[in-house]
């Protein structure tokens, strides 16, 4: 295609056209000039590609395809591999299918369980986050399949989710909300972004220039293009000039429209609507220039792989007493009417109309000792008498009990927010009731979000299998019996209760307006610093083999910032079965003038163990490891310092630790000296130092330091040393017009204003 030539020969109002849908999901054709109209669909844990009746909540029938894990158990396998093959899958079934973007992944931070669309988001974290969204859009765009990373930026809760202005300061918007984006768009590069519903900080992210111009593109050196979210849009014409290409579905022509009479007046540039346009067709280009019709779409390979990956996927929580693994010879009685029609998806525009369903009670039908009752009813929390009494006869009989619970469609979906994490009161009763008649009672949890579990102490395991896809059935089996050791581990923080989250207090906002108020503080890096007693921690996860650390060694003992840091440490598996462990790498910062969390994740690898394998594992960190977001600067900034590095089980559980001394190569700016500028801060300023420190300590010592021993008693029993030298620390400049007369305040100022020119 020669987009120069397309554009120059276009009428303003062809240009205009092509900056929104045609219908649900399709780009516009421009036939006069060949260009074509090329389709969009959703995902990603699947292709959701509707050909008749079309809409973005879920409501009508999309073509069978594989569902695959949700985003919220792929992320706790903590594995690249995996994710980056349900990528390659998802582009093999969008080549076949003539689907030119698929709208995912989504990668915003969990920031409260409540979430309704948690199951579909990775994490707290946004380096776990961040990684796995690139290894997903490179498996997708290896197939010259494009996606869309969204929704762009901000966007952690579904309450008022069309109007809601997420309030988030700089440094957390750089922390937490953004990096996720900026290492799949760094790494990655998606063919395109797809801005949210939400404002952020007062602006409409479809309008937010700040967002979509400047950092994503000038920043990160984004070169695909943004679409809006499903009727995100609201001033169309600002939105061309922000950098928001394509409005989805688009608005009957009314923005088109008012875009052309906008160029026309003036208020907007025509080269706007020029870049937009080109930006849409070059991936256009893209994607016909590499069709693929012929790609094999083979749906009973990737329902055997969404299994493999549904059992990398699943943690195990508990396993007292060795409860877990089952044996074929025990009596099992599986109940929960999940285990017969389970909840591996969830609700919304990511719902895939699967081509099969395979459940445990399915998986295990050649299980010989093996019973299931329904134990309760779906969607309802309402006891039912009848289905309980079943299920405890049936624990009553058996050796073990393995009840499949978790939270039902109702409970957790796209469009709204929970107001509780509880699990349904029927599900909750019915692990009382069968944990009290059989001591081997093991819960499976399918949901995407965490939730509360009252029960805990009375039950001897608990997998949390998440929303593991069309083949979670075989995975939950595989599991149980031991055909494969859980590997998976926490992406998110379960606290004890709701009331523990950081965001408790403001979650959701007052009216239009949530302010992120627990700033960087999300999940584990708010428990940790809190020390607080949580259910599981981030990162945590048990296995039915063990795994021994050592030989931690770092390729340096210090660094400057721009230099980078290998990490390598070996791990053994101690136990008598292979299986997959993750090294969580985490780095902590030394205490300084800004909050830091206790630590944070930056790197991690999941490898394969046999019995008695070593295997060494390295994980380069550069600057980013070590720097938090200087609001002086507008920058990442290292304080030099020493910073621990520290293999953990989990975010709570450091095997080994090791010490790095980093010196950061950029000075922080100095603050200009004014007459308010305290002792303290002053000590980072050796002109002013050499200037008003004298005076300061005359201060001092007029207050009790200098005086002859009489009055030095006297004074020392009014006033403690500790007092005398904070009031020191914290003394202005202008206490010395008040207390010494060295200089008068006019002198102090204008003496100030000498030094900060020099500097
Ligand atoms: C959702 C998006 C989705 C789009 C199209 C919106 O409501 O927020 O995630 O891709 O609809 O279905």
């Amino acid at each position: 295609m020669d987009i120069e030539k397309m554009i120059s020969e276009m009428t303003l109002e062809e240009k205009a056209s092509l900056l929104s849908g045609a219908d649900f999901w399709h780009t516009k054709a421009v036939e006069r000039l060949g260009i074509p109209a090329v389709m969009v669909s959703d995902g990603p844990h699947g292709l959701r590609k509707q050909d008749e009746a079309a809409d973005h909540l879920g409501v009508n029938e999309s073509i069978k395809a594989v569902c695959f894990p949700a985003a919220s158990a792929t992320a706790a396998s903590f594995d690249r591999d995996i994710t980056g093959k349900i990528g390659e899958s998802l582009g093999d079934a969008c080549q076949h299918e003539g689907v030119s973007v698929v709208l995912g992944p989504a990668v915003n931070i969990k920031r409260s369980p409540l979430c309704g669309r948690n199951f579909e988001y990775f994490s707290e974290d946004p380096f776990l986050a961040g990684e796995l969204a690139a290894a997903l859009i490179k498996g997708v765009q290896s197939r010259e399949v494009g996606t869309s990373i969204k929704h762009f930026a901000g966007n952690s809760q579904e309450h008022r989710r069309m109007s809601s202005d997420s309030v988030i300061d700089e440094r957390t918007l750089r922390e937490i909300y953004l990096p996720a984006f900026e290492k799949a768009v760094k790494v990655a590069k998606p063919w395109t972004v797809m801005c949210s519903y939400n404002r952020l900080n007062g602006e409409y992210a479809s309008e937010n220039r700040r967002l979509l111009t400047d950092i994503l593109r000038d920043e990160w050196g984004f070169d695909g293009f943004v679409m809006s979210d499903w009727g995100a849009v609201s001033d169309r014409v600002k939105g061309v000039a922000a950098g928001m290409d394509l409005e989805m579905p688009g608005s009957d022509g009314s923005n088109d429209r008012r875009v052309v009479e906008a160029v026309r007046r003036g208020d907007l540039k025509e080269e706007d609507v020029d870049t937009c346009v080109r930006r849409i067709l070059k991936i256009v280009d893209r994607w016909i220039s590499n069709r693929k019709p012929d790609t094999a779409w083979d749906l009973e390979a990737q329902h055997a792989l969404a299994a493999e990956m549904a059992a990398d996927c699943m943690v195990l929580l508990k396993n007292e007493d060795d409860v877990l693994p089952l044996s074929k010879e025990e009596k099992v009685a599986v109940i929960g009417l999940f285990a017969e029609k389970p909840r591996y998806q969830g609700g919304g525009s990511s719902h895939i109309n699967s081509c099969k369903v395979e459940s445990l009670v399915d998986a295990l039908k050649e299980y010989p000792c093996v019973t299931y009752a329904r134990g309760y009813g779906v969607d309802s929390e309402e006891i039912d008498e009848e289905l309980m009494k079943e299920a405890v006869l049936a624990a009553s009989k058996a050796d073990k009990a393995v009840i499949v619970g978790g939270l039902p469609d109702s409970f957790e979906s796209e469009g709204y927010d929970r107001t509780h994490m509880r699990m349904p009161l029927c599900q909750n009763k019915l692990i009382d009731e069968v944990s009290r008649v059989n001591p081997n009672t093991v819960v499976v949890l399918y949901n995407g979000s965490p939730v509360e579990m009252p029960w805990i102490g009375s039950v001897k395991g608990v997998i949390e299998a998440y929303l593991g896809g069309q083949a979670v059935g075989a995975a939950t089996r595989d599991i149980l019996y031991g055909l494969v050791s859980p590997s998976g581990r926490l992406p998110e923080t379960f606290p004890r209760k709701l009331e523990d989250n950081p965001s408790f207090l403001s979650y959701g906002g007052e009216g239009n307006t949530a302010v992120y108020t627990e700033g960087i503080f999300v999940g584990y890096r708010y428990y940790g610093r809190k020390k607080m007693d949580v259910l599981f921690p981030f990162g945590y996860g048990l296995s039915y083999t063990d795994f021994s650390y050592g030989n931690l060694v770092l390729s340096k003992k210090s660094i400057i910032d721009s230099e980078e840091l290998t990490v390598s440490v070996d791990v053994t598996n101690r136990g008598n079965c292979a299986g997959k462990e993750v090294v969580q790498l985490y780095v902590g910062a030394p205490a300084g003038d800004v909050f830091r969390p206790v630590r944070e994740l930056k790197g991690f690898e999941k490898i394969f163990l046999e019995p008695g394998e070593t295997k060494t594992v390295s994980i380069t960190l550069d600057k980013r490891a070590f720097a938090y977001w200087n609001v002086k600067i507008h920058d990442w900034f290292v304080a030099s310092g020493d910073y621990s590095i520290e293999i953990g089980r989990n975010s709570r559980d450091i095997a080994l630790c090791s010490t790095v001394s980093v010196t950061g190569s950029v000075e922080e700016p100095l603050d200009p000296v004014t007459p308010d500028t305290i002792y303290l801060d002053l000590q980072k300023n050796k002109k002013a130092m050499q200037v008003f420190a004298p005076m300061l300590d005359g201060i001092a010592e007029a207050f009790g330091g200098g005086q002859d021993e009489e009055q030095g008693e006297a004074a020392s029993e009014a006033i403690s040393s500790d007092m005398l030298e904070a009031m020191q620390r914290y003394m202005p400049l202008r206490g010395i017009a008040s207390f010494s007369g060295a200089m008068s305040y006019d002198e102090l100022v204008e003496v100030s204003k000498r030094i900060n020119e020099e500097v």
